[in-house]
């Protein structure tokens, strides 16, 4: 035995054997183990997904099973182009396929009728199916290679920060799953817009990596579904969500943040902090760009839930527009 297998492992044991680059080997494997009904870390442009066949109940069942995530929070259907996802739907409103036109593939879900075809459990025995087709080449080379929609949930434990690196993923499911495709940073980092488009009125389920103002420049307006304490009308409206451990408070102004050095501070733009010598700083964005804090959002703010030095986390609100909107929205669940 080398004395190097001997020194002790800098993850704690976490070593990521189970992290693999998208070779085409990996993708082959991966549709095998997707055929055998388990399931895999996937990357896409928004966060990281748990993919398993959507077609079969049994994966189905795996994904709530490792995600811990209760029956009642439905799944979203990733295909690999817009004609395999609206094969997944009874009926298709012209509004939906201008949607599909303009953002896809992207970050954007669209909540439509259900086909007979699709179990219930990918849907909690709804009547409508949540589909995508994302964007991330991973995600399309996956899709094209098994041939069929992959339900894909974030692959963190249900309630948790979403995972923007196939790290992040090892380090919440661990060896829960066979494979974690490593696909790179999430270049969205936001998971995908949510629109519910089988009512009359189209309904922003979930905001998200699309802005809502770029979706009513399309469509026109849609209605703002509220949030919900226990079990969701529309589901994935749960009030709690994207929670780290420690507390979080969502402040509006920098002189609302206690500066001692258990603070964690996640931060946007360029602020005076004369007054803040202690603690520990994430800043999404020093340029004050959105996208760019997007991107950098739930890394940020699971490194500060990481440090062993912060005990309270303080977050910025940020500016009420475009991705800003979807990242204060995750905000305020995180810290309700
Ligand atoms: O960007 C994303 O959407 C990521 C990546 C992996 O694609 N996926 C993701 O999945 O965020 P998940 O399961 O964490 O969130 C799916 C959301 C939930 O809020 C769920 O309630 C909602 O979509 N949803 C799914 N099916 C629905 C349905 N039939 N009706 C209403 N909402 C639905
Ligand atoms: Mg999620």
């Amino acid at each position: 035995m080398s004395t190097e297998s001997m020194k002790p492992d800098p993850t704690g044991g976490a070593q990521a054997n189970n992290v693999v680059a998208p070779s085409p080997e990996a993708i082959s494997r991966a549709v095998e183990l997707l055929r055998e009904g388990q399931v895999i870390g996937l990357p896409t442009e928004t966060v990281y997904g748990l993919a398993g066949d959507g077609l079969n109940p049994s994966a189905l069942a795996c994904i709530f099973e490792v995600k811990q995530r209760p029956l009642f929070d439905p799944l979203i259907l990733h295909c690999v182009d817009a004609g395999a996802a609206f094969d997944l739907a009874d009926d298709v409103p012209s509004m939906a396929r201008e949607l599909a036109q303009r953002f896809w593939p992207g970050p954007l879900t669209l909540v439509l009728r259900k086909k007979e075809t699709v179990p219930d459990l990918a849907t909690s025995g709804l009547p409508n199916v949540a589909v995508r087709v994302p964007a991330h080449p991973v995600a399309q080379a996956l899709l094209r290679a098994f041939g069929g929609p992959l339900a894909a949930p974030s692959a963190n434990r249900f309630g948790r920060i979403s995972p923007t690196d196939a790290h992040a993923v090892r380090a919440e499911l661990g060896d829960a799953v066979p494979l974690i495709l490593d696909g790179g940073p999430c270049a969205v980092g936001l998971e995908s817009t949510v629109i519910l488009v089988a009512e009359h009125q189209p309904v922003l389920l979930r905001a998200g990596g699309v802005p809502r103002e770029e979706i009513e420049a399309l469509v026109g307006s849609v209605l703002h579904a509220t949030p919900v304490d226990d079990r969701p009308q529309a589901p994935g409206q749960l009030k709690h969500h994207y929670a780290p451990r420690k507390p979080l408070r969502l402040v509006r102004d920098l002189r609302d943040i206690e500066f001692q050095p258990d603070c964690g501070a996640l931060l946007f733009g360029n602020p005076d902090l004369t007054q803040a010598s202690s603690g520990v700083i994430e800043n999404l964005s020093s340029t004050g760009d959105l996208r760019e804090a997007a991107a950098n959002f739930f890394r940020a703010l699971r490194a500060l839930d990481d440090h062993p030095e912060v005990a309270v986390i303080y977050a910025l609100r940020l500016p009420a527009y475009g991705l800003g909107l979807s990242i204060n929205e995750r905000l305020e669940r995180a810290s309700s």
